[in-house]
């Protein structure tokens, strides 16, 4: 882009304006995480330093920060639930990776790679039990539930995926059942458990489940057509990769659907038997494009991010509020 359509451009949302709000909360948090990851067990702290000092964008406990924030919290116990949902993000990515087979994670080579899959589930594992005992010492049974919950959730989304892979028939609802499972649940846990600690009313914490609930599908959303259409370099991770795999995802599973019986073979060949060569991924990049399935997956997100500024219609102060519609902006304008 040059400077004068730089200068025309709307500026792209960001969240600087909820990063500058949450900064003091956000660095207790990161004190916090540093603290938890370590352990005695020379493995332990070498890996978890791996992934978490590779940074990450830190969106869910910017979401518990904000919430308890936007809702008037009075101390900040958040901070530990802000901390454990960190934590508990981390060590799915540990799993995930192992399950996956990726090899990319936060621009870095992925841990399982390096240390071996058993220390890196079994460092995930460590890293849920640390979220647990964060969970316990912010003192709110209430939260500690809601992030408990998530956390079976997740696991039971990522199952569900992996037993409904290379599905080419798989339905969309089928599909969102699947992201709210293993993504959105965690952000709307995450929101959730923030206005809970600030001791909101109910009618405020269902608000922030909403808000988290539907930012959460719309970011999964994008990362799934990030998987077709972004570059390795600012996702930090490879894309192809759900199609080597031969994730159901959105953009494929509308790309299918619009390519019809002239496509049907190939489709068949590498989602449902798996068999791919070095060109197939650019085939199914360049379907997904001109079929307008990737373009159709991105109007859906940018639905989602609607419905998630809504249900925040009216709650809390105005000043957080108007930050977190920035966040949900961000979930579907990102490249990264
Ligand atoms: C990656 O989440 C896992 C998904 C749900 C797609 P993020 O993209 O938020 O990962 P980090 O924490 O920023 O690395
Ligand atoms: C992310 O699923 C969900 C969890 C990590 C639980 P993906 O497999 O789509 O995420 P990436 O693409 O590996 O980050
Ligand atoms: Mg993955
Ligand atoms: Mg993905």
């Amino acid at each position: 882009m040059d400077a004068a359509t730089a200068a025309l451009a709307p500026p792209r949302p960001s969240v600087d304006q909820l990063l500058a709000l949450a900064e003091r909360d956000m660095a207790g948090v990161d004190a916090l995480i540093l603290e938890h990851m370590d352990s005695s067990v020379p493995v332990i702290p070498a890996l978890a330093e791996h992934l978490i000092a590779a940074g990450g964008k830190r969106l869910r406990p910017l979401m518990t920060v904000s919430a308890a924030r936007a809702a008037g919290a009075r101390d900040d116990a958040f901070r530990k639930l802000a901390a454990a949902v960190e934590f508990i993000h981390t060590a799915t990515l540990l799993h995930d990776d192992v399950v996956d087979s990726s090899t990319l994670r936060r621009g870095k080579v992925a841990a399982h790679l390096i240390w071996g899959a058993p220390s890196s589930v079994l460092v995930g594992d460590f890293l849920f039990a640390r979220a647990f005992e964060l969970m316990v010492s912010a003192g709110s049974m209430r939260a500690l539930e809601i992030l408990a919950r998530a956390s079976r959730v997740i696991s039971e989304g990522e199952v569900l995926q992996l037993t409904r892979s290379h599905e080419i028939t798989l339905t969309e609802e089928m599909y969102l059942e699947i992201i709210s499972a293993k993504t959105a649940e965690l952000f709307a846990a995450a929101a959730e458990a923030g206005a809970v600690s600030a001791g909101a009313s109910e009618h405020t914490i269902r608000a922030f489940r909403t808000f988290g609930m539907n930012v959460g599908i719309a970011f999964q959303l994008v990362d799934d057509a990030l998987d077709y259409s972004g570059a390795a370099g600012a996702l930090g991770k490879n894309p192809g990769d759900d199609f080597r795999e031969g994730k159901a995802t959105l953009p494929l599973l509308y790309a299918i659907a619009r390519t019809g019986a002239g496509e049907a073979a190939f489709w068949n060949r590498t989602v449902g038997d798996l068999q791919q060569d070095e060109a197939d991924f650019a085939r199914a990049q360049q379907l997904v494009t001109s079929t307008g399935a990737l373009a159709a997956t991105m109007d859906l997100a940018y639905d989602y991010a609607d419905r998630a500024k809504m249900a925040l219609a009216g709650i809390g102060d105005p000043v957080w509020r108007s930050a977190l519609c920035e966040l949900a902006d961000v979930a579907v304008s990102r490249s990264a």
